[in-house]
């Protein structure tokens, strides 16, 4: 069941928004070549915090055999795609790093990810950054009362292949509320079944996960960690978003 959410509900989720964008905010200000990943998620976790919520991913549990997810932000450096798990790794010059995090104020979630340059870095990489975000708004661009869920999924997909790089396919975004994890499944790819339509109170975290060579992902022995089967660059971008019937409304930002 796709649940829609009320106008209070769609406050505490604007708050737990602009936590979870801020955490991002200060994380990113603190991407610099020599910083421990283990300190980029102390800074979230304690802005979050500082800010009356609580970290959703600490100890969210694994799948499978996997232990709990220790960090208060999953810290995914150049071929990890998702879920890299912050410690002691140093952050060089030329590497990239995506950022996810979440923040639960009064009970309700907020989702957002981020992929930062550290100091300079390649061309290709900044392009594989700036079309991962651009790919996003491309998405919510079809995100509007009375469409489906996969005109955001095939807008997202063209983009981001007609600029040379690939989705990733094991991987989806996902209704969000009470739960970070609601239905519907929101795919960064066409898929047959068409899915279901959009109406105004639905709240979405839309996320493409970007790979510069091929969409095949594994998961390191950790049994979190997803990489590039072929080591390439992956980036990833992620807002939290509400449904109306005009343009969408992104609570993953400040001052909203
Ligand atoms: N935020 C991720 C998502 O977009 C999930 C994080 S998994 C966790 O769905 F274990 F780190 F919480
Ligand atoms: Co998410």
């Amino acid at each position: 069941m796709i649940t829609i959410k009320s106008a209070k509900e769609i406050d505490l989720m604007r708050k737990a928004g602009e936590i979870t964008a801020l955490a991002l905010q200060k994380v990113g200000e603190a991407v610099v070549p020599g910083v421990m990943t283990a300190e980029l998620d102390k800074i979230a976790e304690e802005t979050i915090r500082k800010n009356g919520a609580i970290p959703s991913f600490k100890g969210y549990p694994g799948y499978a055999e996997a232990k709990p997810f220790p960090g208060a932000i999953c810290a995914s450096v150049n071929e990890e795609v998702i879920h890299g798990i912050p410690g002691s790794r140093v952050l060089k010059e030329g590497d990239i790093i995506s950022v996810d995090t979440g923040a639960i104020y009064r009970g309700y979630h907020g989702d957002a990810a981020r992929t930062f340059a550290v100091g300079m870095i390649s061309e290709k990489a900044a392009k594989l950054i700036q079309v991962t975000r651009e790919s996003f708004f491309r998405g919510i661009g079809k995100a509007v009362a009375g469409n489906r869920i996969a005109e955001i999924s095939a807008a997202v997909q063209e983009y981001v292949e007609k600029n040379g790089f690939s989705v990733v396919r094991d991987y989806v975004g996902h209704g969000i509320g009470a739960e970070m994890h609601e239905e519907p499944q929101i795919p960064n790819f066409a898929v047959k079944a068409k899915g279901p339509r959009m109406e105004q109170g639905m709240t979405l975290a839309v996320e493409p996960m970007v790979n510069e060579g091929g969409s095949e992902v594994r998961t390191l022995d950790n049994l979190w960690t997803v990489v590039t089967e072929d080591g390439s660059l992956s980036a990833h971008y992620e807002n939290t978003i509400v449904i109306t019937r005009g343009k969408a409304i992104i609570l993953t930002v400040l001052d909203n």
